[in-house]
């Protein structure tokens, strides 16, 4: 593998800064730094809210950096391009087309020098790839929400890119569909090589799904935690995995960096609380709503009398 290779997507030191409800400066993901090599199968786990979804927007293109450097085959990004897919938790399809139509827009853009017969082939090989050869003229309300996300999934897969990037694509799913979908996703990653970033907040997806998993702090300011490499066989065997001797160790490794994280994050969400209350009680001081306690009373903030 060329150095190239080695570094195929490459985050440098990025940040996002959202402005917060009042318009303040909020820094959700601060100093991230993460290598991916060409094939990788990377899982990003962590709390809800942690900016697991902003990472994924930022490398897809659709957000831009606040600070930092995202290249993909050593070239910095400026905006999306045919070269990555994304795949959300809701499929997003277009309901006035059929699967199949659904699938052809994406590839009719994406492979214009290619014959019409050619390009039909394209979508046909895709759908029945992920089990629809025989709904391809379904329209999305005459689907399933399994289904109807395995034509989002078709549809990102048929863009042959070079990066997929999936942000929960099973979230809305119940388990079985999602087992089903796992396994559809790995088989066209192992046939296609497509080097993939995971969001993900479920353990065991992140085990069964990649090959390291990378842990993100609760945040604000969240950033890598822990990088995990993980050393099951390809291609995967969901059997094989749970039987793996180090599977319960590693399993025991994410859920303990995730509740530690959630420790830390109730830490900071009591101590931000009495901040604001004590910025609060200074205002109406200020304004002269309430008088200051006694100094008997100096610690508490329930004893304020109010004046008037
Ligand atoms: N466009 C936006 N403007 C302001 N704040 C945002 C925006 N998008 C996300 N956030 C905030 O950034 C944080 C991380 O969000 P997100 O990346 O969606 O988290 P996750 O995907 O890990 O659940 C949250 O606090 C969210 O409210
Ligand atoms: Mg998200």
């Amino acid at each position: 593998m060329s150095s190239r290779d080695q570094r195929y997507v490459e985050l440098f030191q990025v940040g996002k800064t959202y402005p917060n409800a009042v318009g303040d400066p909020f820094t959700v993901v601060e100093e991230f730094d993460l290598i991916m090599r060409r094939g990788d199968v990377v899982s990003l786990i962590g709390h809800s809210g942690c900016g697991k979804s902003t990472v994924l927007s930022m490398v897809a293109g659709l957000n831009e950096t606040s600070r930092g450097s995202i290249a993909i085959g050593g070239r910095e990004i400026s905006g999306p391009g045919p070269d990555r897919a994304v795949v959300f938790q809701a499929p997003c399809l277009m309901p006035w087309l059929t699967a199949y139509q659904n699938v052809r827009l994406g590839v009719d853009r994406v492979y214009p020098h290619a014959t019409s017969a050619e390009r039909h082939e394209v979508c046909e090989y895709y759908l029945a790839a992920v089990g629809l050869g025989d709904c391809l003229y379904r329209l999305p309300s005459e689907l399933s929400g399994g289904m109807q996300q395995r034509v989002g999934i078709a549809r990102a897969i048929a863009l042959k890119p070079r990066l997929l990037l999936l942000d929960e694509p099973f979230g809305r799913l119940d388990s079985i569909t999602r087992m089903e979908l796992q396994d559809v996703i790995l088989r066209t990653l192992d046939r296609e090589s497509i080097t993939t970033l995971l969001v993900t907040h479920d353990v065991d997806e992140a085990l069964y799904m990649s090959d390291r998993v990378c842990m993100m702090t609760s945040g604000p300011r969240a950033r890598i935690g822990q990088l995990l490499e993980l050393p099951f066989c390809k291609p995967r065997q969901r059997e094989a995995v749970l039987e793996h001797p180090l599977y319960y160790d590693l399993r025991a490794c994410l859920v303990s960096f995730l509740e530690e994280q959630d420790t830390q994050r109730g830490r900071l969400q009591e101590v931000e609380f009495v901040s604001r209350i004590q910025q609060e009680v200074e205002t109406l001081v200020e304004n002269e709503v309430v008088r200051s306690p006694s100094p008997q009373v100096a610690n508490s903030t329930t004893e304020l009398a109010v004046v008037n």
